[in-house]
């Protein structure tokens, strides 16, 4: 070993000894005579004195060390003088008094500082992530990431889970985004999907007695990017036999509880909150709201008609909704300007056709410029649904019910962000079970899967699908943390009848099954026991847990919001030969 003790271990006992260090020159200060250096590495820093009574030649050698060089520094533990003590960092009651120093190698002067406070501009970072990572705040969240990951495997380990690997060169899997395929040297014509979850794998291990299989997996989704999503990211995958929803969000439940215990000093009371799908959307206009605070979104419907205004009264007659939700104290947070921003926001980015607001004045009266259409009752009766206090702004939405939803759901967001309504610190985990089997697809004029083809119906619910699909649920249920899915499984169907009829209502023709899912089918014959699991995602976990801003932050090599990877420049053109051999022409 070249070093004997890293930059973070040294301390009071190790006073007077020798010690040998290498590193990165963090930060360097030149005091009149005597040079002090920072030396890094992921496990700290370490001050170094180049001080005259080291001899004048050494000094010399250290004032060639720049920002970013690998250095190895030979001296003596010493106490630092009363006055340099520096509390904040664990190694900051001492120093190491060099006594040789050498450069193992030189480095090229960073794009951006590693030691500052501010965060680099997320291409630069991307581009040289090498240096980026180096960061202590990157190298924080990969440790946690990994100790996280570790814990996992634990968990699972003690509750009898084994991990089996599944293919990356497989089939089609029904998680409904786009496939990224890879061609067949072998098979001209013909592709391998990269899969964007072990689903069907995992189901045909319950097939073959594994009957707890658990897997750390990758998976490869080509769909748009968001601040949350990657195209290649990683899954805790779960499935379980001989068991119901129940079982399964129980075992979560407990990963839960340590997960928070170890890495958030939180203790989470079990069984963590559970809100159906149907009052999700009611209360909060999304499948994964954020419990982290109030606000919650108050229907006007029954309001609307008569009420004066024609907007509201036409959306209630069309069988749309009257939706608003209260933001307490926020009259005179937003100006004129800042509500007509706000109605673009609801406009431009989830379709409504406006957003009306109300103040509520000091003596409890409601204004706007649309107040003088409304008969004074309704003005009341609006005012008391929505409790509606002096300073109080209430904001509305007159549209399908879709639309109400989303732009409630949006504004929600925002304002909750904007007005500080909870602490970002602040972690709050719970379930949402009993989503519908299907949602209609206007375009294709059939039902489509919610979660995937083999969720399996409640029993209760079976005969709906015969004869009211829209009202059937699911035994499905998501984990949401702070307003972010952050895992989602169900129970399966192993009934090979009851697939058939599922199938037939997604509007997939036996043949189309056969030739997608016909190895599972058949599989499902062969014994299969009644089954069903989760997957978490566990960089949405990580960056949750570690307070990031984006998914990317807790990837090591991440790639853009443009599907790009801007350290090695994937995708990109590959030799003609290449293609040749794969059978492959480009037309662009
Ligand atoms: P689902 O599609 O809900 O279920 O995915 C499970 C979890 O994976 C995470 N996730 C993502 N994370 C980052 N980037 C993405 N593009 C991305 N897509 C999904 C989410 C999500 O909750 N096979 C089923 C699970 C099952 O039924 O057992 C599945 O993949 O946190």
């Amino acid at each position: 070993m070249l070093r004997s003790h890293t930059c973070g271990e040294l301390r009071v006992e190790h006073v007077g000894q020798q010690v040998t260090l290498c590193g990165w020159v963090d930060s360097y200060r030149d005091h009149g005579g005597t040079l002090f250096i920072d030396l890094r590495d992921r496990y700290g820093k370490t001050q170094i004195v180049f001080a005259p009574e080291g001899g004048a030649e050494l000094q010399e050698r250290a004032r060639g060390f720049r920002p970013e060089y690998v250095v190895l520094v030979r001296g003596t533990v010493a106490l630092r003088p009363e006055g340099n003590v520096n509390p904040k960092l664990p190694t900051g009651q001492i120093e190491v008094r060099a006594v040789a120093a050498e450069i193992l190698n030189p480095s090229l002067t960073p794009p951006f500082q590693l030691g500052g406070r501010e965060v680099p501009a997320e291409d630069l970072r991307l581009r040289y992530r090498y240096l980026d990572l180096r960061r202590p705040a990157m190298q924080g969240i990969l440790l946690l990431r990994h100790r996280m990951i570790k814990l996992m495997r634990d968990y699972f380990d003690e509750l009898g889970f084994i991990e089996v690997e599944t293919p990356m060169l497989g089939r089609s899997t029904p998680e409904g985004a786009r496939d990224y395929l890879v061609p067949s040297r072998i098979s001209p014509g013909c592709f391998y999907a990269l899969p964007q979850s072990p689903q069907l794998y995992k189901q045909i291990l319950m097939v073959a007695g594994y009957d707890r299989y658990i897997q750390v997996a990758r998976c490869f989704r080509d769909e748009d990017l968001r601040a949350d999503r990657q195209p290649e990211f990683t899954q805790l995958d779960l499935e379980m036999s001989f068991v119901n929803a129940e079982d399964i969000i129980a075992v979560i439940d407990g990963l839960m509880v340590r997960l928070a215990r170890e890495f958030l000093g939180l203790e989470l009371q079990t069984p963590l909150p559970r809100m159906s799908y149907d009052e999700a959307m009611e209360r909060f206009g999304h499948d994964a709201p954020d419990l982290r605070f109030g606000m919650e979104l108050i229907d006007l419907t029954d309001l609307a008609p008569g009420c004066g205004f024609r907007i509201f009264s036409e959306a209630a007659a069309a069988g749309g909704r009257v939706r608003g939700l209260n933001a307490t104290g926020a009259a005179n947070r937003y100006s004129r300007k800042g509500l007509d921003e706000l109605a673009r926001y609801v406009a431009d980015d989830f379709g409504a056709k406006g957003l009306f607001w109300f103040k509520v004045e000091g003596d409890g009266q409601l204004t706007s410029p649309i107040a003088k259409n409304f008969n004074p009752d309704t003005l009341a009766q609006i005012a008391q649904r929505m409790q509606a206090a002096p300073g109080d702004l209430l904001l509305i939405v007159a549209d399908r019910f879709e639309v109400t939803c989303k732009a409630l759901y949006g504004l929600r967001k925002r304002l909750g962000a904007e007005l500080k309504l909870y602490d970002p610190r602040q972690m709050h985990f719970s379930w949402v079970v009993e989503f519908p089997m299907f949602e209609f697809d206007h375009e294709r004029n059939c039902w489509s899967a919610m979660h995937h083809p083999f969720t399996s119906p409640r029993p209760q619910d079976v005969d709906l699908l015969s004869t009211d699909p829209g009202r059937c649920r699911a035994q499905a249920y998501d984990l949401v943390i702070n307003g972010s899915e952050a895992g989602g499984g169900t129970i399966r169907i192993h009934d090979n009848k009851l697939q058939q009829q599922v199938f037939a209502l997604l509007g997939i023709d036996q043949q189309q099954a056969q030739e997608r899912f016909g190895f599972l089918l058949e599989a499902l014959q062969y014994g299969a026991p009644p089954h069903g699991g989760i997957a978490l995602g566990i960089d949405r976990l990580v960056m949750l847990f570690a307070g990031a801003d984006s998914i990317r932050d807790v990837i090591a090599f991440p790639k853009t919001q443009r599907a790009t990877d801007l350290l090695t420049g994937a995708p990109s053109p590959v030799e003609p030969q290449q293609l040749r051999e794969l059978h492959i022409d480009v037309v662009r």
